[in-house]
């Protein structure tokens, strides 16, 4: 019981990222934990967690989050922030890619009854003279990176979280989709693939040409997603109060992130010279997508009442929202006209790169932010997290001024254009790949650093031990202030450490083998709304909501500093891989389960002998570390110290999944129809998932021979 429980939650508690949805743990009948005291800090740890200083984080936050900062707009920000590094003693550099964006130029919609009134939705955020950057003049407006230019009209449908399956429920209930308008929820997919799939149900007419006009997603959020902190309950909106304000957007990407993420133009090479340019429709709507607020969306939903098969009889999960609508099916009489324009773009974006060279230069951890924000805000997506590593630089300056001397080499890394679909981050590991193949030992991610008190991680199983440890080092001053990090996160998680899906810059690095981990903390169901993607998610709403004092942006950078002091300074590097074995161990329990609920008969035996296998060969690898450390023998060190390095790279070793080579990783992966989601040996899942057995089988044979050879890396 407790095991399936365990691995339910394992599952779901993966990190979105950008986007993350956190699933708390229900305290009831839980026995009420005892605080542990505070880990024992040696005199360089004291250092840098005296050194945080939540005032100058203060700082860096309001400077980045009053300026455009979308992506390849604002070159000054990433100078600004390689000036920082430089200060510290970072050996700093802009790095440039040449990549495709696109930006809005204007959209419309306008819904008409069959009496021939009109609704026209406002299709953009109030602006609050409390919060001065909502009125900037040169504030982007609502719109879907990478979107579809077109006009369309058509019936409505409600398609819920616009998954494969609530298509299918639709067809199953007799609801017309081609030609018609599809009106989708936010949250489950990434919503790229709810547009993705909006297209590909409407293309099963026959006049493709004219279908892939005019099937269309709008997307609102709604207040069920709010947990308690909601209007209804008798909070204030913002900024009045903490709850939702009725107007706010989530903009987005629209790319099909499961397919592959970075520059639509170049899968698989970065983008600099002059790139050969690839077709980009194989990640990029052929339909137009509109995001819109849930007060825009309430009468739009209305005019789908009395039509089509009520939400209460759907049957499928977060169908029904909290808007006064019956969430019925459509199609409507009504009929919406559309239309959203963009304007293409070759565009330079700028990551800045720090680098402090260690003693071992065939070792190195890299850590990674992006900077580039939808918004002038973005005060927690993702300048939280901006915050929190210029603060982070400094404090490893320190450390150098104080004698010490890295073991290993830093990278810092501040990437741009990672909102449109990872672009920086891809770009760069393309081009690096084989000096981070030759090196790299772990990436370490933040990106939305704080945007609520409640710290959460995901990460690849090597790191969970280090992670953790860290944890009981921090005091987390933003709740009692008598909790170490630990405490709260154990409450909060059952002690469950996320499985890495997609979403964030970490993607690129996990599908080349390179270990990760991503780290954040996040809203609770009783804290203020955070308007993710918003012109509210601004400086303004951080500092009187988010994280007055910025003591969460201050512990977060205290973590994230020890976790990476730790990497780069102890002799060896503290992976534990053996820790692979266990959570193989319980991913395969669950393949069991997916292959047992699918009816289907798939042997897995040769991928248990694998993890089998594994698991002897990460034992020695460990006593052979035990060996190393009671003689004292550096080239012993060395030896152990490069099997932990390498080891990973073993899961990528057999090409990309099916219909998605650049996802390499055969223990996990972002799911075809998740787009942020993890899914565990995703070949073999996804291919029983979609009743195809021999191939299932065919991934048995190739998931087993990735974890061989990761496993022939750590053998002796
Ligand atoms: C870039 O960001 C800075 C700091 O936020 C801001 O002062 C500047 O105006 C921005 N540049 C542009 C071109 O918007
Ligand atoms: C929107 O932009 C498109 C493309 O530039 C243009 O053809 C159209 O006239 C514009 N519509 C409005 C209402 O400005
Ligand atoms: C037309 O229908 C809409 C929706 O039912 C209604 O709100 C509106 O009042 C009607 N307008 C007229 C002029 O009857
Ligand atoms: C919402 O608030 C009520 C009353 O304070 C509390 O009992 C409930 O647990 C809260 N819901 C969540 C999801 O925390
Ligand atoms: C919900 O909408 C219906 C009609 O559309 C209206 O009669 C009712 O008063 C509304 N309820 C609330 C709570 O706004
Ligand atoms: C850091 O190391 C790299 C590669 O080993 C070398 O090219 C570079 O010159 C070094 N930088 C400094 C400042 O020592
Ligand atoms: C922790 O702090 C809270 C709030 O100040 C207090 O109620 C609680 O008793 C403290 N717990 C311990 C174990 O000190
Ligand atoms: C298998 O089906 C059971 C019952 O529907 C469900 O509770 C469980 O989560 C499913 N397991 C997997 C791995 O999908
Ligand atoms: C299973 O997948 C393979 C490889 O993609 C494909 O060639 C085959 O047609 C699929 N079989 C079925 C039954 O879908
Ligand atoms: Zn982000």
């Amino acid at each position: 019981m407790k095991k399936s429980l365990l691995l339910a939650a394992l599952l779901t508690t993966g990190l979105d990222a950008c986007q993350r949805k956190r699933h708390f743990h229900n305290q009831d009948g839980h026995a009420k934990r005892s605080l542990t005291p505070r880990a024992p800090l040696s005199a360089d740890e004291s250092l840098i967690i005296d050194s945080f200083d939540a005032n100058s984080i203060d700082e860096w936050s309001y400077y980045y989050t009053h300026g455009l900062h979308l992506a390849g707009k604002n070159r000054s920000q990433a100078q600004w922030t390689a000036d920082r590094w430089s200060e510290a003693g970072f050996n700093t550099r802009l790095d440039t890619y040449n990549v495709f964006l696109d930006y809005p130029i204007n959209k419309s919609m306008s819904l008409t009854y069959p009496n021939g009134s009109v609704y026209q939705p406002s299709l953009e955020e109030d602006v609050l003279p409390e919060d001065p950057t909502t009125e900037y003049p040169n504030r982007t407006p609502t719109f879907h990176g990478y979107s579809f230019s077109g006009a369309a009209s058509g019936q409505l449908v409600y398609v819920g979280l616009g998954q494969q399956a609530d298509f299918e429920r639709l067809l199953d209930l007799g609801v017309p989709l081609e030609g018609k308008i599809a009106i989708a929820r936010y949250g489950g997919p990434f919503r790229g693939l709810k547009v993705k799939n909006s297209e590909a149900y409407g293309m099963l007419g026959t006049i493709i040409l004219i279908v892939s006009y005019i099937i269309h997603s709008s997307q609102f959020t709604d207040p069920a997603d709010d947990g308690n902190i909601t209007v209804a309950n008798g909070y204030a909106a913002y900024p009045d109060g903490p709850a939702r304000n009725p107007t706010s957007v989530q903009r987005g990407s629209v790319q099909f992130l499961s397919t592959y993420p970075g520059d639509p133009t170049t899968p698989g090479y970065p983008s600099i010279g002059n790139p050969v340019r690839s077709d980009k429709s194989v990640v990029v709507p052929g339909i137009p997508s509109i995001p819109i607020s849930y007060q825009d969306a309430q009468p739009i939903l209305q005019a789908l009442d009395g039509f089509g098969t009520p939400g209460i009889d759907v049957g499928r999960d977060d169908w029904v929202g909290a808007l006064n609508a019956t969430y019925s099916t459509g199609p409507s009489e009504a009929v919406i006209d559309m239309s959203n324009y963009m304007e293409d773009h070759y565009t330079d974006l700028w990551n800045a790169i720090g680098v402090m060279n260690g003693t071992n230069s065939d070792e190195t951890i890299v850590i990674g932010n992006h900077r580039d924000a939808w918004i002038i805000g973005g005060a927690a997506d993702p300048n939280s997290g901006t915050a929190i590593i210029v603060e982070l630089g400094k404090v490893f300056g320190k450390l150098l001024q104080s004698g010490w001397q890295p073991k290993r080499n830093i990278v810092l890394c501040s990437w741009d254009g990672e909102e449109y679909g990872l672009v920086g981050s891809t770009e760069w590991v393309e081009e690096y790949i084989p000096w981070l193949s030759d090196t790299a030992m772990s990436y370490l991610n933040i990106d939305v650093g704080t945007s609520g008190p409640h710290p959460s991680i995901s990460a690849t199983p090597e790191l969970h031990q280090v992670a953790i440890e860290q944890m009981h080092k921090v005091m987390w001053e933003s709740l009692e202030g008598n909790k170490t990090m630990y405490d709260v996160w154990l409450e909060d998680t059952d002690g469950v450490v996320g499985v890495l899906g997609s979403g964030s810059d970490y993607t690129s690095f996990v599908h080349k083998g390179i270990g990760a981990i991503d780290m954040g903390s996040d809203q609770g169901p009783n804290d203020p709304i955070y308007h993710y993607h918003s012109n509210y998610d601004s400086y303004h709403w951080m500092a009187n909501f988010g994280d007055p004092g910025f003591l969460t942006h201050k512990n977060m950078g205290q973590y994230l500093a020890l976790l990476a002091y730790n990497l780069i300074s102890e002799d060896f590097v503290p992976l534990r891989p053996m820790n692979y074995a266990t959570q193989m161990d319980l991913y395969y329990t669950l393949l069991r389960e997916t292959i047992a609920n699918a009816s289907a008969n798939v042997d897995t035996e040769e991928l248990r002998d694998a993890i089998n296998t594994f698991s002897t060969q990460a034992v020695q690898a460990e006593k052979l570390h035990v060996q190393a450390a009671m003689s004292g023998d550096a080239a012993l060190m060395k030896v152990v110290n490069g099997k932990y390095r390498d080891f990973s790279r073993g899961f990528t070793s057999q090409g990309g999944l099916p219909g998605r080579e650049f996802y390499q990783h055969v223990v996990f992966a972002p799911g075809i129809d998740t787009g942020y989601a993890p899914v565990i040996f995703p070949g073999i899942t996804e291919a029983v998932e979609a009743g195809n057995f021999s191939l299932a089988e065919e991934w048995v044979g190739k998931t087993a021979r990735g974890i061989l050879v990761a496993g022939d890396i750590l053998k002796t």
